[in-house]
């Protein structure tokens, strides 16, 4: 029994491996390109364990595909890989359409081939779990119920949309050839190994580093946010019991506005690394606002809650200050992330705002 997983060192797939292998002796295969937001000093402590096997690889290589297919013989393939980011997308969507949809394309014709030719009862066992994102379901007025699984696609970024598009090519391959799928829509992570490109690694980081703290526009969008280990976690209950051509949401049943997100993060600062220049809200600088930037996302986790009986273990105050506390005791993969792509992307981003 082995687990195919792609992007396996990025933020949620190495938190999701370093998971897996914590409570299973079942192997992994780590099929991950490496991009920018891949990182192997995220699976350090794997370091000598045969139970994980990296490739270094990219999802829209049949051939790889075929190879390591054929050669582990998995019996589920859980697919992270992806361009993440919403900013990036604005600047540069071509990379999104080509790893989210072409990818997701050529992963899922790669399964359904390797898939056909199994033996009756391994064919009924298998699954292809896409990991996927709340926001191909768009943005919510302040007051609007939270996204179920039978809320409309309203895809409004490139990223967002090339979500939309995975999603629909695993829903399609699901019922067009009967391919096991399942698909979770989660909500905004946070936790160790975030690259800080992202709203609450990026705030940390610049705070610890004496620079702004950038929000975008009047800082009242809203977001969901979930732990990174309870969305392992989540994903873990699908992959178990979860219904083929289902799709679940998962989330925190926790709504907070980006402006209550960065004093947070500039409160726990203040108590656990005091700064001589005074408290941390100094830096908070309001800049120009993401174009089409969705204003709220919420989940409706009704759905995984009462078929799957899955919980999140952490509130948004244990886990923030978890958070806060990883970066604090983990300079040296902060400095080690901080390379200079990632200083030319925050210069891209930041001197024009
Ligand atoms: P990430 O950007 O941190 O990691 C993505 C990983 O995919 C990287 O390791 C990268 O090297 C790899 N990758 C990119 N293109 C590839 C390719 N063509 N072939 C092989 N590997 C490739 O992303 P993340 O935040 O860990 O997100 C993982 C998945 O979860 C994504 O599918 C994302 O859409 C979804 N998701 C993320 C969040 C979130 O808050 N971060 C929330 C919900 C869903
Ligand atoms: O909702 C799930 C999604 O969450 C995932 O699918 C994406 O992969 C993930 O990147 C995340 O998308 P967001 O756009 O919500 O996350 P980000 O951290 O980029 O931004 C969170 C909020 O903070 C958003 O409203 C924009 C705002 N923001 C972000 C940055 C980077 C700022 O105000 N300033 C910033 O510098």
């Amino acid at each position: 029994m082995t687990l195919l997983v792609t992007g396996g060192a990025g933020f949620i797939g190495s938190n999701f491996v370093l998971d897996w292998l914590a409570s299973s002796d079942e192997p992994v295969v780590n099929l991950d390109a490496l991009t920018y937001a891949g990182n192997l000093h995220n699976l350090d402590a794997l370091q000598g364990d045969d139970r994980h096997i990296f490739v270094k690889g990219d999802i829209t290589d049949r051939g790889l595909l075929d190879r390591l297919l054929q050669q582990h013989r998995p019996r589920a393939v859980l697919h992270f890989a992806a361009e993440s980011h919403v900013d990036r997308s604005i600047h540069g969507p071509g990379a999104f359409i080509k790893t989210n949809v072409e990818g997701s394309f050529t992963l899922l014709e790669a399964v359904r081939g390797f898939w056909t030719e199994r033996p009756a009862d391994d064919k009924a066992a298998f699954r292809f779990l896409h990991v996927s994102t709340d926001e191909v379901y768009g943005s919510l007025q302040p007051t609007a119920p939270a996204f179920t699984e039978t809320h409309p696609y309203e895809p409004n970024s490139p990223y967002s949309a090339s979500k939309a598009a995975s999603d629909h090519l695993v829903r399609a391959w699901h019922h067009t050839y009967g391919l096991p799928v399942l698909t979770t829509n989660c909500s905004n992570n946070y936790g160790p190994f975030h690259f800080p490109e992202k709203l609450i690694p990026l705030m940390i980081v610049n705070a610890l580093a004496g620079k702004a703290l950038p929000i975008y526009g009047d800082g009242q969008q809203v977001r969901d946010w979930l732990y990174v280990r309870d969305h392992c976690s989540a994903i873990r209950a699908v992959l178990a019991g979860g219904r083929t051509g289902e799709t679940y949401n998962v989330g925190g049943w926790n709504e907070k506005a980006n402006v209550e997100i960065v004093h947070t993060i500039c409160a726990l600062l203040n108590q656990l690394r005091p700064s001589d220049a005074g408290p941390y809200e100094r830096l908070i600088t309001h800049v120009k606002d993401r174009p089409g930037h969705d204003r709220r996302y919420a989940i409706d986790a009704r759905k995984i809650e009462s078929e799957l009986g899955w919980r999140p273990a952490e509130t948004f105050d244990t886990g923030i200050r978890k958070t806060v506390q990883w970066y604090l005791d983990n300079p040296q993969w902060v400095e080690q992330v901080q390379s200079g792509a990632y200083r030319e992307w925050v210069t891209q981003q930041y001197t024009t705002a």
